[in-house]
């Protein structure tokens, strides 16, 4: 008897020591489609599936907030492509954010980060949101998270360790937000056959070139499916929202509040991301655009002609001395079909992004 039981124990801590082992290294193997770039993925980082659903519980926390009321997810939503309906948020406190809630996917991609630049890992990109959205402070994750055994089984599977640190906390949120790949709609799906046309309609494909010629000229700032299938440069630029007079008078200098607010660089905002447009909306960076339409509006006839107006905006705004682009609706319309067929609904009802707490 006295050795059943003992070797009943010896089995349990060779169990305990092997689960808590194998949670610790399993890598994540990320499900990345073949025409995306190789992603980028720090060495003192790498993805493991323990990390990952750290993450995913820390996204979804309100307790990490100073007021305990603001979740990354208050601001990220999965049905709006992990960004909001709203032009700006109610941060920690009940203040407004400054900037329209980016969405999050295909960061994996990309070092440059924030509409403005001012971080290039995720890790600092998750650390100023932490910081700055809500007034982050780890004694909240030891008082509040770390009573319950969730969150103690968590971090002890992810870290091996009993005591939480801030870089725990950063690494667990960027390597869940890595996993936030969106590579799944029908222009990916055919790109990944070989051919970014196979499962669109002939509108679209008109569209496509709209996007891709003079005619429309998007793809110089925003990729194309073979070229630069993140459909954005991922790079800063002025795309003639604020005719300004001055340097001095852009209301948000953007990369220039980095760089130097009366700099070369004032005006410019990092290139969105053309996929999940149909979830996105208001867009831009202030979110002054109530939807796709404003947005085609805007690009179309909406850039000031006055060269003393437009001399900040981009070389590649080439026709913004005639107002924008100028098509007809018709035009328009073949442009705004092919830009929806970027949208991935597979992404949004991923259950593996969704709430862990549900
Ligand atoms: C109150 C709303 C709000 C909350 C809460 C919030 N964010 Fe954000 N997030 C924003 C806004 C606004 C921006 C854009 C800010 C800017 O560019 O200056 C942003 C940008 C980001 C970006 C950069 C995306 C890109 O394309 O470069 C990441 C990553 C991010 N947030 C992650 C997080 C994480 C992780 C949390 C939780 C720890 C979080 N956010 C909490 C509003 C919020
Ligand atoms: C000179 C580079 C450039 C060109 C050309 C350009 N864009 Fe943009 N686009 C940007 C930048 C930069 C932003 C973000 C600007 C901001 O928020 O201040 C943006 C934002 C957008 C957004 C909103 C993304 C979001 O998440 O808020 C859409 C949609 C868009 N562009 C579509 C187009 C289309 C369609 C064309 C062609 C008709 C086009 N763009 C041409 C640089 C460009």
């Amino acid at each position: 008897m006295k050795i059943l039981q003992y070797l009943g124990f010896f089995f349990l801590v060779s169990l305990l020591a092997c689960c808590k082992s194998e949670a610790l290294d399993t890598p994540y193997v990320l499900n990345k489609p073949k025409h995306f770039p190789p992603p980028s993925i720090p060495a003192d980082n790498p993805l493991t599936a323990a990390k990952i659903r750290l993450g995913r519980m820390l996204f979804y926390e309100k307790r990490i907030s100073e007021d305990q009321k603001i979740a990354c997810a208050n601001c990220h939503k999965q049905e709006f492509a992990f960004g909001s309906d709203q032009a700006l948020d109610k941060k920690v406190h009940g203040d407004l954010t400054a900037r329209n809630s980016s969405v999050l996917f295909n960061m994996v991609f990309t070092k440059n980060f924030f509409w403005d630049g001012r971080t290039t890992t995720l890790e600092a990109t998750c650390l100023d949101a932490l910081k700055g959205e809500q007034r982050f402070d780890i004694a909240q994750v030891k008082s509040k998270l770390m009573v319950e055994s969730q969150y103690r089984d968590a971090f002890n599977s992810a870290f091996g360790a009993s005591e939480p640190t801030e870089d725990m906390v950063v690494k667990a949120l960027a390597s869940f937000i890595r996993t936030m790949v969106s590579g799944t709609s029908r222009v990916d799906k055919g790109t990944a056959e070989g051919n970014p046309n196979k499962y669109l309609t002939p509108l679209e494909i008109e569209g496509r070139t709209i996007f891709e010629t003079e005619e429309g000229d998007c793809f110089h700032c925003h990729g194309d499916p073979i070229g630069q299938p993140m459909m954005t440069d991922n790079l800063f630029h002025n795309n003639g929202l604020d005719p300004v007079l001055n340097v001095s008078l852009f209301k948000d200098p953007g990369l220039g509040s980095v760089t130097g607010v009366t700099g070369p660089d004032a005006g410019k905002f990092k290139t969105g991301p053309l996929r999940n447009l149909s979830y996105s909306k208001p867009f831009m960076h202030d979110g002054r655009l109530a939807n796709l339409d404003a947005v085609l509006a805007h690009y179309n006839t909406g850039l000031s002609t006055d060269p003393n107006r437009n001399k900040f905006f981009d070389v590649n705004m080439k026709k913004a001395n005639q107002g924008g682009i100028n098509l007809l609706p018709d035009r328009i319309n073949r442009l705004k079909a092919y830009l929806l067929a970027f949208d991935d609904p597979s992404f949004i009802s991923d259950t593996s992004f969704s709430s862990p707490f549900k």
